[in-house]
Parts: C-alpha cells; structure tokens; sequence
C-alpha cells in the first residue's frame, strides 16, 4: 500500500471525465451529495447535453417530490463545466473518468491526468469490462488508482462496484468505497476480474436462458416469469438482455469467453443469429420480445 494516500480521505472536490450517459448522471449525483463537481468533456456540444440532462433529471424529480426546490438549486450550483482537462482536474480529490470504452483511449487520458492532478488525487474509471491492472500500467503511482463501477441510469441504480486492482492501495480502496457511500449507494468491493461481479453473473444468467430458449425448454416469457416469481429478480434474464440490446450482450459475452475460456460464456447460435438479423432487443424494436413504439 502507498502510505501517500493514508490521509487522501474524505474526497471532496469531484472531476468526472467525459459528460455522455454515464458521467452526468455521476456528476448528477456527487454534485446532489453536496460535492462541487467538474464536469470536462472535450466534445463541447456533449458537455452541454449532459448539464441538460442533469437539469431534466432534477427537474424530473422536483416534480416527483423527489428532491426539493432549494436541493435541485444547490446541485445545479455546484457544477462548473470545464473546457481543460487540465483545468477540470487540478482542483480534484477524485478523479471519475466515462470516457468510452476503449483502452488506448483511457490509458492516454490517464497519463494526461496524472500530470495535471495534485499527487494526493485519486484516479477511479467507471469502466464495464476493461481491466483496471492494464489501465494502472501507464501510472507512475497506481496505488491511487480503482474503478469506480456505476450502473445505468446512475440516479436511480444503487449499486456501485468498488474495484480494486492488484496495486490499488488499501487506502484508495476504503475512499471508493466511502465516497459511493456517500452518494446514498450500496458498494461492493471487487477483484479486478473480467465482468467483475455484476457481468459475470447476469450474463451467465442471460446465456443459458438463451440456451433453454434454443432447446425448447419453455418460451421467453415463461424463462423470464421462472426468475420474476421464483427468484424475485425484478426482470427476467430475456427481458434485460432486449432493454440492454443483444449486440452489447454479444460483445461482453466474446470479452468473457475469450477472458475466463470454457464453455459458459461462449456466446449461444441463437445469439449470433439475433444479431445478424438485426433483432437487438428495443431499440430495434424486436429481441426475444417485440416492443412497440412506446418502448413494450
Ligand atoms: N452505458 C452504460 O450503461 C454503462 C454502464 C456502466 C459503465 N459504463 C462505462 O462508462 C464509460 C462511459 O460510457 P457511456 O455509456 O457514458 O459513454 P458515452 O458515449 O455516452 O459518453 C462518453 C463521453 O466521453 C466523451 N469523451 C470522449 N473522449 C474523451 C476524453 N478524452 N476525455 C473525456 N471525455 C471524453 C465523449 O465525448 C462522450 O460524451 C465506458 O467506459 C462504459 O463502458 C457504461
């Protein structure tokens, strides 16, 4: 463990990296847990999205009674966009990068963080799938390093997955978990391993509902209704697999199987024919479900 990071707690200026669907809804909510928060993207016209999306968010749940005038106010207040990376990351105890999931990519922004960053920030990635051991490589000092494993749509999803790399120092690890605490979320603390918890088991789940659907076991809706009412899973495997899309469930289920080898994530015939065919779930309005224009 690096004993420069013993004191790095609590964390209270927040840079989140990359505005898109993941990092408002960071920024959203660690500006609603009372954190000034900076936001940075290098698109400007995304940057300006995601504050829109913020505002919809909050807007949404004033009117839900969710969250309060003064409270919609004071989050909005504690944003500040920033148009450096630089700049945006100067200031920072903690670093969240949502960037896309591309691994030159992060490592070459993590470079360019550490160079800006103060020594004692630390350096987290939201990252789904990407080792955090691989991305750590490029830092001088990974023991500040974690993931940080939000879930879509952050302001509604409670769980956040506190990754610890094989250099990621006790100290860094304890902050993750402190600061997901912090935000009113449940952390759990993972190995950095391929699908960490959260992937390696719902897509395991997802295959081999495939699999009985492709032997004839029951039909879609019937596998899903096993894990509603028998399990209490709020949605069967089927249903989540249409709402995320096949073509990502593909891609993540060749990541694993290429990762941890075996049979149980080599992705199903009846998964690769969905695909080809062009049935990715809702958003092209068939999966193992067809899905109207109103989303089911
Ligand atoms: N979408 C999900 O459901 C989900 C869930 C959990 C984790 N993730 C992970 O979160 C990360 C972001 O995913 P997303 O869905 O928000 O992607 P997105 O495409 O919606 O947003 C990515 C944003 O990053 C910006 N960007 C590009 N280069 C950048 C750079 N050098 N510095 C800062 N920002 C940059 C883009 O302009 C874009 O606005 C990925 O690693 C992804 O795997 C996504």
């Amino acid at each position: 463990m690096d004993s420069r990071h013993a004191t790095a707690n609590p964390i209270e200026r927040v840079t989140v990296l990359g505005a898109g669907v993941m990092g408002h809804g960071i920024a959203q909510v660690a500006a609603m847990a009372g954190h000034p928060v900076t936001l940075h993207d290098p698109d400007a016209g995304a940057a300006d999205r995601g504050l829109a999306r913020i505002r919809a968010n909050l807007d949404k749940g004033l009117s839900l009674g969710k969250v309060s005038e003064e409270g919609r106010t004071a989050a909005l207040d504690r944003i500040a966009l920033a148009s450096s990376l630089a700049t945006a990351c100067a200031e920072a105890d903690l670093v969240v990068e949502a960037a896309p999931e591309r691994m030159e990519l992060k490592r070459s922004l993590f470079r360019e963080v550490e160079a800006a960053a103060h020594p004692s920030a630390l350096l987290a990635t939201n990252t789904s799938s990407l080792s955090i051991d691989a991305i750590a490589e490029v830092l001088a000092d990974p023991g500040r390093f974690l993931g940080l494993h939000f879930f879509n749509p952050v302001h509604l999803m409670a769980l956040v997955e506190v990754v610890q790399g094989n250099r990621t120092g006790d100290a860094t690890l304890d902050a993750g978990v402190a600061f997901a605490r912090g935000l009113g979320k449940e952390p759990i603390v993972v190995r950095d391993a391929p699908g960490f918890a959260s992937s390696r088991l719902g897509v395991a789940l997802g295959l081999e509902a495939m699999r009985m659907v492709e032997e004839g076991v029951a039909d879609p809706a019937a596998i899903d209704k096993a894990m509603e009412l028998g399990y209490r899973h709020p949605m069967g495997p089927l249903r989540l697999t249409d709402l995320v899309g096949l073509d990502v469930r593909l891609a993540i289920a060749e990541y694993l199987h290429e990762k941890l080898g075996g049979e149980r994530y080599r992705p199903p015939a009846i998964l690769r024919r969905m695909v080809e065919e062009g049935k990715l779930g809702r958003k092209t309005g068939e999966g193992f479900y067809r899905w109207g224009k109103g989303g089911d």
